[in-house]
C-alpha cells in the first residue's frame, strides 16, 4: 500500500516541477502523503513560501493561492522570501546576511533553477540552486521529506568564487512562512531537573527567539523543539500544528516573527551569536538541518509521524533492542570498591535487568575522582577502588549472566587533573581572565583534532581493553563559559567547530562500534536533539526521577521523542510507592538505580515481576503508536497508551497525579487508535503483590465503546497507578 501511494505521488511529482504561474514563474510543490510545501518564483526570480498546508488534490490550484490573500502590501515583494537575506529589500529578519570580500553587505538570491531526486521509495530531496546577480556567491537550498511520515528538513549550502573572504554573519537551516488568523507557540524551558517545562503564548507581532548560547549542554535553559498551532492552540486531536526543532547540539536560534502583514517567518538553524564565519573562496558551508512536521489533526498526529521517522531514520537502532539495566549512580555515588560493584552485579541478575551500569567515580589516581572536583579527563581506573580494572568487573558480570555498560565524560576536565597539567591548551578557557566552572569542571576543546583524537581514544580504549563491553553512559555537565580555544585561528568559529568536532568522533566512534547502545546524557536533559540521537540509542530525559514530576516531563518529552529513545530509571527520588516508580519508568526505555538488596521482599517480588511484564510489552511500547489520552496538565488522572500496528495489543498507563479530596478516575478515559469494531479485553498488570486487581478482565468492549465512552481504570489514592493490558479477543 505504502509503496503504490509513494510511486503515484512520484509520477505526479515529476510533472509538477515546472508547472508555471505565470509566463515567467515557477511553481515547485513539495508534496507528501497528506501535506505540500509550496515554493513560487516571482518575475524578478525571488523564491518565495506561497504554502504550507494540506495539499490539494489538484496541484495547479497551488498557483491561485497567492490571489486568495489580501493582506497589506508586501512593499518589498519579498516578505515571503523562501530565504530571506540582508542589505537588500528585505528588511525583516534574514535567515543569510553577509560582508562580501569587498566590503559590500548587500546580498540577494535569485532562483537559478532546482531539481528533485527520488532517493528511495518514501524519501526525496529537492535542491534549489540561487545566486546573487552582482558577485559571485550561490546559495542551494535542499528540501528533503519524507513521503508516509510528512516529515521535512531543510537545509543550505552557501558558498562563492569572490577574490578574497566572505563573511557570513547569519547563516540559517532555512526559512518557513505561515499564513493564518493567529499563531500559538508551545516552548519550553528549563534547567537541572526542571528540564522541558511547557508555556503557550499567542505570537504577538515583533520577534520571538528561542535561542541557546550554553555552547554544550545546550538545552538546559531550552531546546530549540517548539510548535506552532494555527487559528487556535492545537488539541491531542485537532487542529493545525506545526513541529519545528533544529538538528544541532550545540547553540541554536530560532526567530519566529510575526510580521506587518500578520503573516509568521520562522528562520531556524545555528546561532551565529559570537560566530561570524570567514568563508573562503570555494569553501562550502553547509548548515544542520532545520527539522518540521505538520499536522493537520493535532499535536497526537503530528508526534505520531515524527516518532515513526525517527524510529525508522533518525535514531541509532531506532528500531532494535534496548537493554533495562541497574545503575549504580544513584545507589552508591562515587563511594564504592570492587566488592560493593560485584555484590551490586548479583543483585543485577536477582533484580532480572539485562545489564550493570557502572557510573561517575571509577577513575583517576593522582586526583581521584571521589567527588566531582576532580579526576575528570585521567580516564584510568582507580586502583584504590577497582585495583583489578574494569576487566575484572565485565568478567564478574558475564558470570552473573548480565552485560556490563560504563559511564564516561569525554569531553570534559576537571581542573585538578593530570590532563590539565599536561595539556593545559586543550582546556576552552581566556587565557589572562579567572576561570569560571560549571560544576567544578571545564570544556575540552573539541575543535582541536588532537582532543578530538583523545576523546575517541577514551572510548575506544575502553572497548579494545574490554571487548564485551556492552554500553556506554556519555555525560557532558558543564556549559561553555569563557569562550576561547588555544589552538584555533579564528575565535569565531570557535564554537560551530566545537560541534562538528563532537561529530566527528562520534562518527569515528560508530564506524568502529556501529550498533553498542549508548545513552546520550547531559546533567539529565541537557543534550537531545536529533543530530546527536543519530549517534545515540537513548538519551536520559532529567536528574530528577521523582516519578509525578517524570508523568509531566514524559509527556512533554512525548511531543518529540519516541519512548525507545527515552530512558526512564526506577530510584528512590519521589514519595511514591515502588509501583507507582516503576509504572512510570515503564513508559520509557526502564532501568533501575536503587539498592536492590534494600527492597522488601514484596518491593522486590513487583519489580521482578513488572520486568516479566515489560520483555513482553517492550515492543508495543517502543515501536507502537503512542496515544495520550489525558494530560497530567489539567487532569487528575494522566493516561497515555501505546498500541500496535495491528490494533490487537496495547497497554495503557495511569497516573493519580493529584493530591486532592477524592480525586481519581472519576469520568472514563477514552481510548484512541482501536478498531472500532474488534472486541477488547483490559487486563491490569503490574498489580502489587497482595493485592487485588479491581478490572474484571473477563469482560469485553467493543473498541467503538472503548474510544466513546471509555474505560475505567479506578485510579484513586489507594491506586495511584494502574497498568492496564489492552489485547483483542478477535
Ligand atoms: C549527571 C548525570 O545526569 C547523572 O545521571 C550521573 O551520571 C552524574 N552526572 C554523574 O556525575
Amino acid at each position: 500500500m505504502k509503496r503504490i501511494c509513494a510511486a503515484s505521488w512520484l509520477i505526479s511529482a515529476a510533472l509538477l516541477w515546472q508547472v508555471p504561474a505565470t509566463a515567467q514563474s515557477v511553481t515547485i510543490p513539495v508534496e507528501t502523503r497528506n501535506n505540500a510545501l509550496v515554493f513560487q518564483t516571482d518575475a524578478n526570480k525571488n523564491v518565495g513560501i506561497i504554502y504550507l498546508g494540506s495539499k490539494l488534490a489538484d496541484q495547479q490550484e497551488y498557483n491561485q493561492v497567492a490571489a486568495a490573500y489580501k493582506q497589506t502590501t508586501d512593499y518589498s515583494g519579498v516578505a515571503n522570501a523562501l530565504y530571506s537575506t540582508a542589505g537588500t529589500r528585505n528588511l525583516f529578519e534574514p535567515a543569510l546576511s553577509v560582508t562580501h570580500a569587498d566590503g559590500n553587505n548587500s546580498l540577494d538570491l535569485q532562483y537559478v533553477r532546482h531539481e528533485t531526486k527520488q532517493l528511495d521509495n518514501n524519501t526525496s530531496l529537492l535542491s534549489i540552486y540561487l545566486k546573487d546577480p552582482v558577485y559571485p556567491f550561490e546559495v542551494t537550498l535542499y528540501c528533503k521529506t519524507w513521503f508516509n511520515e510528512d516529515v521535512t528538513e531543510q537545509w543550505s549550502e552557501i558558498r562563492h568564487t569572490e577574490k578574497g573572504k566572505v563573511t557570513l554573519h547569519k547563516y540559517a537551516s532555512a526559512g518557513l512562512y505561515l499564513r493564518a488568523n493567529s499563531f500559538w507557540l508551545r516552548q519550553y524551558h528549563g534547567d537541572w531537573a526542571r528540564e522541558m517545562q511547557p508555556e503557550e503564548a499567542r505570537l504577538t507581532h515583533g520577534i520571538k527567539t528561542l535561542d541557546s548560547k550554553l555552547g554544550t549542554r545546550a538545552n538546559l535553559f531550552q531546546p530549540s523543539a517548539f510548535m506552532v498551532s494555527l487559528d487556535q492552540p492545537a488539541t491531542e486531536d485537532a487542529g493545525t500544528v506545526l513541529y519545528g526543532a533544529v538538528e544541532w547540539s550545540g547553540n541554536f536560534r530560532v526567530d519566529l516573527e510575526l510580521d506587518n502583514r500578520d503573516n509568521l517567518r520562522i528562520i531556524a538553524g545555528v546561532n551565529n551569536y559570537a560566530s561570524p564565519y570567514t568563508l573562503a573562496s570555494g569553501e562550502v558551508f553547509t548548515t544542520p538541518a532545520f527539522l518540521s512536521v505538520l499536522s493537520t489533526k493535532g499535536k497526537g498526529e503530528a508526534s505520531r509521524k515524527l516518532h515513526s521517522w525517527a524510529r525508522n531514520y533518525k535514531i541509532l537502532d531506532g528500531k532494535g533492542n534496548r537493554l533495562t539495566l541497574l545503575n549504580n549512580w544513584e545507589a552508591t555515588y562515587f563511594d564504592f570498591n570492587e566488592d560493593k560493584l560485584k555484590a551490586l552485579l548479583k543483585d543485577t541478575k536477582k533484580l532480572g535487568v539485562d545489564l550493570f551500569l557502572l557510573d561517575d567515580g571509577w577513575f583517576a589516581n593522582k586526583y581521584p575522582r571521589n567527588d566531582d572536583h576532580a579526576g575528570l579527563g585521567d580516564w584510568q581506573e582507580n586502583k584504590k577502588k577497582l585495583p583489578n580494572g574494569i576487566a575484572t568487573l565485565v568478567q564478574e558480570a558475564q558470570a552473573n549472566g548480565v552485560k556490563f555498560g560504563i559511564w564516561v565524560e569525554p569531553e570534559m576536565v576537571s581542573p585538578k587533573s593530570e590532563l590539565y597539567e599536561q595539556h593545559p591548551d586543550w582546556v576552552v578557557k581566556q587565557p589572562n581572565r579567572p576561570e569560571h566552572y560549571f560544576r567544578n569542571q571545564l570544556v575540552l576543546d573539541l575543535s582541536n583534532p588532537a582532543v578530538q583524537d583523545f576523546v575517541f581514544g577514551v572510548v575506544d580504549n575502553l572497548f579494545t581493553k574490554n571487548p564485551a563491553l556492552a554500553y556506554i553512559k556519555w555525560d557532558c555537565n558543564a556549559i561553555i563559559y569563557n569562550a576561547h580555544a588555544a589552538k584555533l585561528g579564528n575565535q569565531s568559529h570557535f564554537y560551530l567547530q566545537y560541534v562538528q568536532g563532537l561529530y566527528q568522533v562520534l562518527k569515528r566512534l560508530r564506524a568502529k562500534y556501529p550498533t553498542v547502545p549508548m545513552m546520550l546524557c547531559s546533567g539529565g536533559g541537557g543534550r537531545v536533539d536529533y543530530a546527536a540521537l543519530q549517534y545515540f540509542t537513548e538519551f536520559w530525559p532529567s536528574d530528577n526521577t521523582d516519578p509525578l514530576e517524570r508523568v509531566f516531563m514524559q509527556w512533554d518529552y512525548s511531543y518529540f521523542y519516541p519512548s525507545v529513545s527515552m530512558s526512564a530509571h526506577v530510584t528512590d527520588w519521589g514519595k511514591q510507592p515502588i509501583k507507582y516508580r516503576t509504572d512510570v519508568a515503564m513508559m520509557g526505555k526502564l532501568g533501575f538505580d536503587i539498592v536492590v538488596s534494600h527492597l522488601e521482599e514484596k518491593d522486590l517480588r513487583f519489580c521482578q515481576e513488572a520486568l516479566k511484564n515489560y520483555e513482553s510489552l517492550k515492543p508495543v511500547i517502543w515501536q507502537g503508536n503512542q496515544y495520550r489520552l489525558q494530560s497530567p496538565h489539567d487532569h487528575a488522572v494522566a493516561a497515555i497508551a501505546y498500541l500496535n500496528t495491528q490494533q490487537t495489543r496495547g497497554v495503557v498507563f495511569n497516573y493519580l497525579v493529584n493530591n486532592r479530596y477524592e480525586a481519581g478516575s472519576v469520568l472514563p478515559i477514552k481510548l484512541k487508535g482501536l478498531d472500532p469494531a474488534r472486541r477488547y479485553r483490559l487486563q491490569e498488570l503490574n498489580v502489587y503483590p497482595g493485592t487485588k486487581s479491581t478490572i474484571d478482565s473477563s469482560k469485553t468492549y467493543s473498541g467503538e465503546f472503548l474510544m466513546t465512552v471509555g474505560y475505567n481504570p479506578d485510579v484513586k489514592a489507594s491506586r495511584a497507578s494502574v497498568v492496564l493490558e489492552i489485547i483483542a479477543t478477535n
